[in-house]
């Protein structure tokens, strides 16, 4: 069975854990202050969960998923995570992140960054465009028509059949806009960014995006 990393227990972390769990996954969760802070989370998600440190959860997970504020990411572990698929949930927010010029000029994507960061992981681009309370609530079989679709973007095509697999599990189709320099077609203020839509509305969504909101 899988395990899966999660650095970041805020309301995506805690809802991707909730998620997984539910499909059969084993979830080690981390946050910034320390395993005990999470004892009440851990309790609640029952015992396929344990909490851990950023370090721990991502040296146990098979998977890692990668949810904290952008201005974090460059504290995120680097030698755990070597080789593994890392799940990017991340979204630019300058008024919280504080300013970054390659995003700001459209040189660099949010995802492109944690690549950069975490160079011999497969980073691949998940969960971003989801308000996070409706990752346990929107999801529907495969073929129900008007399913809501997820897009995906990574340069590893195995981290995209991964994402692609855990949508379908969680209920989601997927759509992929690889490489993750067309990453950017589904960062915040695009078309396609946190509204619901199925596979083919995704699509064009991401297709009439600019380069800049
Ligand atoms: N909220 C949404 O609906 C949503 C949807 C899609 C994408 N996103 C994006 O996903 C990311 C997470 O969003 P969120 O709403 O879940 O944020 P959040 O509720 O503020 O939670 C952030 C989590 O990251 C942890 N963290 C911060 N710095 C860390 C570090 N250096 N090492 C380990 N953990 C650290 C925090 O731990 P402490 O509390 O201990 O500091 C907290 O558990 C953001 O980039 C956000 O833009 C959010």
């Amino acid at each position: 069975m899988t395990t899966i990393g999660i650095i970041g227990a805020g309301n995506i972390g805690s809802q991707v854990a909730r998620a997984v769990i539910g499909a059969g996954y084993d979830v080690v969760i981390a946050n910034s202050r320390g395993p005990e802070t999470l004892a009440e989370l851990v309790a609640e998600l029952g015992p396929k969960a344990r909490a851990a440190t950023a370090a721990e959860a991502g040296e146990a997970g098979d998977v890692v998923v990668v949810t904290v504020p952008l201005k974090a990411y460059s504290e995120i572990p680097v030698e755990p995570l070597a080789g593994k698929i890392v799940l990017d949930t991340n979204n630019y927010y300058w008024e919280r992140d504080g300013h970054i010029e390659a995003l700001d000029r459209g040189e660099a994507t949010v995802s492109g960054l944690l690549q950069e960061h975490l160079p011999t992981s497969k980073v691949v681009k998940a969960f971003n465009h989801i308000v996070a309370a409706q990752i346990t609530t929107d999801g529907s079989p495969a073929g129900t028509p008007d399913r809501r679709a997820l897009a995906t973007s990574s340069d590893h095509p195995e981290a995209v059949e991964f994402v692609t697999r855990l949508y379908d599990e969680l209920g989601f189709d997927a759509v992929d806009v690889s490489p993750l320099s067309e990453s950017w077609r589904v960062e915040r203020d695009r078309p396609a960014y946190v509204t619901r839509q199925n596979r083919a509305e995704l699509e064009a969504n991401l297709a009439r995006a600019n380069r800049l909101p």
